[in-house]
């Protein structure tokens, strides 16, 4: 079936199941590689992304759940606070190999939309799903504390 999606403000037609996981989508159809492929079950987090200003991994969401909430992966360009979480993430040098800090800087990005000010409890709560082979945690969380997303 046809399905329209509304992602970083450009709508997209794709024809797929609608059983297909959004990953898949924005990947293989969409050709919107920003959002990576980790472990495709919803272990790693390395495929968030924001859908209604929610944080959901995206193998595992399928397009008959999206409905017509946007979506937002990591190359949105228009967000406010994605772009200072994106700023935070170059203050405290995050990535090393990079490859699973699209899906920390979204997940870190609706964890601040839900909660503007989070304790360092709440950010090790949140954050805890996303793995980093790397280890780059501590500088995820020097990041996160840094940014004032109420302003
Ligand atoms: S690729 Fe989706 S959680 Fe790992
Ligand atoms: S920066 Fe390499 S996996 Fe996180």
């Amino acid at each position: 079936m046809t399905t329209k999606l509304k992602i970083d403000g450009t709508t997209y037609e794709v024809t797929v199941d609608d059983k297909t996981p959004l990953l898949w989508v924005l990947r293989d159809h969409l050709n919107l590689t920003g959002t990576k492929y980790g472990c495709g079950v919803a272990q790693c987090g390395a495929c968030t992304v924001l859908v209604g200003g929610k944080a959901v991994r995206s193998c595992a969401t399928f397009l008959d759940e999206i409905g017509d909430k946007e979506i937002m992966t990591i190359a949105n360009t228009t967000d406010p606070l994605l772009k200072k979480v994106q700023e935070a993430w170059v203050e405290e040098d995050v990535p090393q190999c990079g490859y699973c800090q699209s899906g920390q800087i979204m997940n870190a990005t609706g964890l601040l939309k839900a909660n503007s000010n989070p304790t360092e409890e709440e950010i090790i709560a949140e954050m805890n799903g996303n793995i980093c082979r790397c280890g780059t945690y501590n500088r995820i969380k020097n990041a996160i504390k840094k940014i004032n997303a109420g302003a």
